[in-house]
């Protein structure tokens, strides 16, 4: 039997019992890969015949972790961000996804970019709790993800007087 849903939430539930470490997030990491080699699963959340929006494939009910299956309304470019008090795991199902990291240098107020990397199906990697990213993915990108609570209802900080694309650039 392939690698599926069912094997991702069991191997979830077991990297996130005894908390949300690094070492965890890097196992939940590990499943979203393993899940999204998988290509009927693939087709399945993310396949062309689907409407777009947002699924949610499974809400643990005591780890209170959410897997989404994102299929996006358009290219998204979205500015550097945190998720308040959640961490978050983003796996690529189709196509790709130009993924930053940014941190606020010491004594500053705006993030700056210090890595940029480009996300491939099969490739997954999360953002701990404090960290920003900035996402820039064109509208054929689908992505799965995984949060440590469900990230719509917090107040997560977007920096939208950052010039995403611009500082990237001059980062680079
Ligand atoms: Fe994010």
């Amino acid at each position: 039997m392939a690698y599926g849903l069912e094997n991702l939430i069991e191997d979830c539930q077991k990297a996130l019992a005894d908390g949300a470490s690094k070492a965890a997030l890097g196992e939940v990491c590990t499943a979203m890969a393993n899940v999204l080699k998988n290509q009927s699963f693939v087709e399945q959340h993310f396949g062309t015949h689907l409407p777009i929006g947002r699924s949610t494939l499974y809400h643990d009910p005591k780890l209170d972790f959410y897997i989404y299956a994102h299929i996006p309304d358009g290219a998204i470019l979205s500015p550097p961000h945190d998720h308040a008090s959640a961490w978050a795991a983003y796996g690529q199902a189709v196509d790709h996804t130009r993924m930053s990291d940014w941190i606020i240098p010491e004594g500053e107020i705006l993030p700056k970019p210090t890595r940029t990397y480009l996300m491939q199906p099969g490739s997954a990697g999360f953002y701990d709790v404090g960290e920003l990213h900035a996402i820039d993915m064109p509208a054929s990108s689908r992505f799965l993800r995984i949060t440590g609570t469900d990230i719509d209802v917090l107040p997560c900080k977007y920096y939208d007087e950052v010039d995403t694309r611009k500082s990237i650039a001059a980062h680079l």
